[in-house]
């Protein structure tokens, strides 16, 4: 697992270029695109190097992390619309390219097991963006769940609920209560996984996901388990790892051409 402690730019800056070495060396490359507020930078940046530097997407394909159960196919905080609306038709993911679980299909278990099977038939994700809850969900892997758990449907917990709320007005009544997600099994299947997450608030999380022990209480924590995660976070978020400075001093010692 690699941690770096920088800016919220240097970290976009990061993980758009992580993006852009494989999007650029394999053009038809799947994606895992996570919503919330901790990618949006990540986002912005590759629409600027869309718009700037000609980084194309139109052989790519996506995947969404999770979504929620029941929400109008217009609304706009369904995360299908979400990912569209903060990335996909910001560059040039061809027509269809962007997936998501379906949250109104009549079967939701049917609807969760061929998402399992569309990202395998796609050949399996090669990045996967995550955020992190402050509860320490990865999708909505909320605390008890199964480590080896796959595309499923979850309830999420009070707190996900009152953080989402803020997407939804303020109203914690409009926050559905269900949700179809990943699970952890299936995320741990893509080749790389980039998490980013800000602000003090996370800072439990990031030092259990990082440091603690690997348990179903902190769900993130399997990451450890991982082969090639990278973890992008800011000084808040970082504020409770034991291995702060010995993750800056690695970061400041490495090669400004490796990358992440
Ligand atoms: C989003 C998702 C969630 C968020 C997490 C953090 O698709 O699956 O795990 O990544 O709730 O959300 P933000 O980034 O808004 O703090």
């Amino acid at each position: 697992m690699e941690v770096i402690i920088a800016t919220l730019d240097e970290l976009a800056r990061l993980a758009a270029g992580a993006i852009e070495k494989l999007v650029r060396s394999r053009p038809d490359a799947v994606l895992g695109l996570a919503t919330g507020c901790s990618p949006l930078p990540i986002y912005d940046e590759l629409v600027r190097r869309h718009v700037e530097e000609g980084l194309s997407f139109a052989q790519a394909t996506a995947f969404t992390l999770d979504e929620y159960v029941g929400l109008p196919a217009e609304h706009p905080e369904r995360y299908l619309n979400v990912i569209e609306h903060e990335i996909a038709e910001r560059v040039d993911f061809a027509p269809g390219a962007v997936h998501g679980p379906d949250g109104l299909a009549v079967d939701l278990e049917a609807a969760c097991a061929a998402y399992d099977e569309a990202i395998s038939a796609a050949g399996g994700i090669d990045l996967q963006i995550l955020g992190i809850g402050t509860d320490g969900h990865v999708g909505f892997n909320e605390p008890g769940s199964s480590l080896a758990s796959r595309t499923r449907i979850k309830t999420l917990t009070e707190q996900t609920r009152a953080d989402n709320a803020r997407f939804f007005a303020g109203d914690l009544d409009a926050v559905p209560q269900h949700c179809l997600t990943q699970g952890l099994g299936t995320i741990m299947q893509a080749r790389h996984i980039v998490l980013i997450a800000t602000g003090r608030a996370k800072a439990d999380a990031i030092h259990q996901l990082v440091e603690g022990p690997v348990s179903a209480m902190w769900p993130a924590a399997i990451l450890q388990h991982h082969p090639h995660v990278t973890v992008l976070i800011d000084n808040a978020a970082a504020s409770r790892l034991q291995l702060a400075d010995y993750f800056r001093s690695t970061y400041a010692a490495k090669p400004a051409w490796q990358g992440v």
